[in-house]
């Protein structure tokens, strides 16, 4: 993980425009119970983005993340398989900011096609603190991959 400047070139250059958008998307959330809002925003190798936001159920098991309401979004639009980077726009629940849940680290993974490298971006929603950059495999070392069945 490194944090990176929001006037620095990469940001500017990489994460703006995801970040805008997942923080817009991020107003719209249906977050009725918890009152966690989460934005999230994909991006596909034709540079098109797709947003998610966290959608609550009454049902507390049936909720949606953002981060897999984006690419599910993603997939639902225009069939890619595979993100160039995401990032995810949402309050830490400490000083060291917030990060996605166990359950999109694994599907982020899967839309990452075997590529470590694919970067998460954390940021909190008011930019009070620097953003923090993950690679997948930082987040989900060793995640599990299906091999089909024998
Ligand atoms: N949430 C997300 O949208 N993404 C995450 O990575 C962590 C959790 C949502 C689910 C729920 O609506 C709320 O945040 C509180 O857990």
């Amino acid at each position: 993980m490194r944090t990176i400047e929001i006037s620095s070139t990469e940001f500017q250059t990489n994460w703006k425009t995801l970040y805008q958008q997942a923080a817009q998307s991020r107003q719209h959330a249906h977050a009725p119970f918890s009152k966690f809002f989460v934005g999230a925003a994909v991006q596909d190798k034709d540079g098109n983005i797709f947003e998610g936001n966290n959608v609550e159920n009454m049902s507390y098991g049936l909720t949606i993340c953002a981060e897999r309401t984006a690419i599910a979004s993603m997939v639902a639009q225009v069939g890619k398989k595979k993100i160039e980077r995401i990032c995810v726009v949402l309050l830490g629940g400490d000083k060291k900011g917030g990060s996605p849940c166990g359950a999109c680290r694994q599907v982020i993974w899967e839309f990452c096609q075997g590529d470590w490298n694919i970067e998460v971006l954390t940021c909190d929603p008011e930019m009070k603190n620097p953003p923090r950059l993950f690679t997948i495999g930082e987040l989900l070392p060793d995640g599990f991959v299906f091999t089909g069945p024998k």
